[in-house]
């Protein structure tokens, strides 16, 4: 079977809404470190790892040997059964999480770890209403769909009515059209206003991405969620930090993305990159809360013990090799790479964004001439350009304009600056 093959097989037998990037998908066959070769031979540096999920690597030795170990032992047991590697990740959660958060539920996706952090709030409080940021994505699930914010996102022509929507901490679009630090952080200080006039004052729960991710990697600006956190506690609200993206050192220095903004959440999601690829997601939360659920639930992959032990070996894997703090100096370079490549190209990068290996760069009409109409046209022929030339990288934002680089976290200085330096010839192409 060759790529070709492949690609005519998804075509007739799978449903279209399965989207793919590029003109000609690439099918990916093989990968090691950063790098990844699809079924025909070409190789590619890896700049998103399957939407931030091969969080270190592709085949990593430590993982792929706790895989084979497990499967060599035991593929599933289900929630009903306890397994040692299950109890020992929800054991190094636990001892990675702020703010006693210790007891973990397993899931499959991130959409499942949402959906859970929803019912243990609403099962907590006894109350409904939940606020979630415009731009956010929470996944594909119809509680899911309706908390994410971006119209091309929801299949559902309904979204439930007990969601309400703040405006992002996104400084570089301000829906209030006004200026960090002179707006005073006026969107976190809306959400008291979102609450006395659009909810029956009965939140459960704020969630939100430490970064917004599928939205462009919208980073918000220091203080945001010491204000939005605090107005929703006071009416009696737990914040639930969505750390699917953010988690496990991606934005440097510290292990979870919350923890960058002063602000301790009451329950944590995680998924993508906590098992380096295979699947799994988890809530997290304190005793207290988690002991709401007092209904029968199961989850008949969450949990899955090959799933678990790979997410062992990845919580080992980046606190032996401290990748926190790599991240923050690799990730310095990128950002520094992608700053200078803005300065070059003016009118076509509006915006530079993120933190540690979460960059994103958002691609405007003219910059320069004072005209931030999103160009996603650019965005299609920039992602082109790259995979030309053998890089990849993801797309992302409400407008589909932003590109989003997210090498796994062991990726070394020197391929950050490789990576770079495709994107600036790709740059060129495009705007020569
Ligand atoms: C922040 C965030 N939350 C939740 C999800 C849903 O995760 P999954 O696709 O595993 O269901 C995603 C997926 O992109 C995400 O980015």
């Amino acid at each position: 079977m060759n790529s070709h093959d492949v690609r005519r097989l998804q075509h007739d037998h799978m449903w279209p809404c399965t989207i793919t990037y590029y003109e000609e998908p690439v099918v990916l066959a093989e990968g090691e470190g950063v790098r990844v070769k699809d079924l025909d031979g070409r190789e590619y540096l890896d700049f998103f790892g399957g939407i931030l999920t091969t969080s270190i690597g592709h085949r990593v030795p430590e993982i792929t040997r706790a895989v084979h170990d497990q499967v060599d032992r035991i593929v599933h047991s289900s929630t009903l059964y306890p397994s040692a590697p299950v109890v020992r990740l929800a054991e190094r959660i636990a001892h990675s999480c702020p703010g006693g958060l210790d007891q973990t539920f397993f899931t499959s996706s991130g959409t499942d770890a949402d959906e859970t952090a929803v019912m243990v709030c609403q099962a907590h409080t006894g109350r409904l209403e939940v606020i979630a940021l415009r731009h956010c994505y929470s996944g594909r699930s119809y509680l899911a769909q309706s908390l994410t914010a971006h119209a091309p996102w929801r299949t559902a022509a309904m979204t439930l009515p007990f969601v309400r929507h703040a405006h992002a901490p996104y400084c570089y679009r301000c829906d209030l059209g006004l200026t960090y630090p002179n707006c005073d952080l006026r969107c976190a200080r809306d959400i008291e206003q979102l609450i006395r006039t659009t909810t029956a004052g009965e939140v459960a729960a704020f969630i939100a991405e430490p970064i917004l991710g599928v939205g462009g990697f919208v980073t918000p600006p220091p203080g945001y969620f010491e204000v939005a956190v605090d107005i929703v506690r006071q009416h009696g609200g737990l914040f639930i930090s969505d750390e699917v993206q953010t988690g496990l050192g991606r934005t440097g220095q510290k292990m979870w993305g919350a923890e960058h903004f002063g602000v301790v959440p009451d329950v944590m999601t995680m998924a993508k990159g906590i098992a380096n690829g295979l699947p799994l997601g988890a809530t997290v939360t304190r005793p207290e809360v988690a002991s709401s659920i007092t209904g029968l639930t199961i989850s008949t992959f969450g949990g899955n013990p090959v799933a678990c032990a790979a997410g062992c070996a990845t919580f080992d894997y980046i606190q032996d090799h401290s990748l926190p703090a790599h991240v923050d100096e690799v990730g310095t370079a990128l950002r520094e790479g992608l700053v200078s490549l803005k300065a070059d190209f003016p009118r076509l990068v509006g915006d530079v964004r993120g933190m540690g290996l979460m960059q994103g760069i958002e691609l405007v009409v003219d910059e320069a001439g004072g005209d931030r109409t999103p160009d996603p046209d650019a965005a299609v022929r920039l992602m082109e350009a790259t995979k030309a030339r053998g890089l990849l990288v993801g797309k992302g934002g409400l407008y589909g304009n932003v590109l989003r680089l997210a090498p796994p976290m062991m990726v070394s200085g020197d391929d950050v600056s490789k990576g770079l330096a495709i994107l600036a010839e790709a740059l060129s192409d495009v705007t020569s």
